[in-house]
């Protein structure tokens, strides 16, 4: 199978956690032995953040803001596949193109950021939608999708199946809370309602969940 895996800088970099760093390059392995082809999206968490407050109060504009946000994350993706390929000579893709011949070379591709004026779940939305992927798989800080924001409340209910319009039902319904973390990126949601390519949200503190997710048991939220 073709898979993209969404790895949120809320999980791996937010604080920095070279443990689950290590443990999601073994799982990449995994996979890979199994015959799969991955590509893997690593975000910037809150370092990338970090930085975009350092841009902004140097009164440097959004593009350079994201910009610099894009090299932590690709600093990241290094740090990743140097782990992952140790003595090969690998190099991470920062255009869609060098995914597909990275991919088609390695089987597998690390990346961070794309461009400036979008988030790393348009990245893999992107990439999933270029490389034809059968599925995306996005590693998150929570059990899946709620019903409302499960920070704040705590009668939140975990949705284990909705379609992509359910889904941007639950965006437009909690639109109006100003500085609600949307767990998935709309604008990536759109992408794969249109490529028809599913979605599984899951729990990426325990990096085996991205292994059960790829072999079809229930967890997490399957959108599709
Ligand atoms: P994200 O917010 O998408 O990554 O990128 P993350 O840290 O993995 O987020 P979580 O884990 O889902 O919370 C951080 C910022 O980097 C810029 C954007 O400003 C984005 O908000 N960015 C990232 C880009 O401009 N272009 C890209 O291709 C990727």
């Amino acid at each position: 199978m073709r898979i993209v895996l969404r790895l949120g800088g809320s999980v791996v970099a937010s604080p920095v956690n070279t443990d689950l760093i290590s443990r999601y390059v073994e799982v990449v392995q995994t996979l890979s032995k199994q015959k799969h082809e991955l590509a893997v999206v690593v975000g910037g968490g809150t370092l990338a953040r970090e930085f975009i407050a350092i841009a902004k109060k140097l009164s440097l504009g959004e593009k350079d803001q994201d910009e610099v946000a894009i090299s932590i994350s690709r600093t990241f993706a290094q740090l990743f596949l140097k782990k992952m390929s140790r003595s090969k000579e690998n190099k991470i893709a920062i255009t869609l193109e060098e995914v597909s011949n990275f991919l088609r070379k390695n089987k597998v591709v690390v990346m961070g950021g794309l461009k400036p004026g979008i988030t790393t779940d348009t990245v893999a939305a992107l990439v999933a939608q270029r490389i034809n992927a059968q599925l995306i798989v996005k590693a998150t800080n929570q059990d899946g999708i709620y019903n409302k924001d499960p920070k704040k409340y705590v009668d939140a209910l975990k949705i284990d199946n909705l379609s992509f319009d359910d889904l941007s039902k639950i965006f437009e319904e909690t639109k109006h809370k100003a500085g609600i973390h949307q767990i998935v990126d709309p604008e990536a949601i759109k992408i794969l309602k249109k490529g028809n390519i599913p979605l599984i949200v899951v729990n990426g503190f325990n990096p085996n969940n991205i292994l059960d997710a790829v072999i079809g048991k229930r967890i997490g939220t399957f959108i599709n």
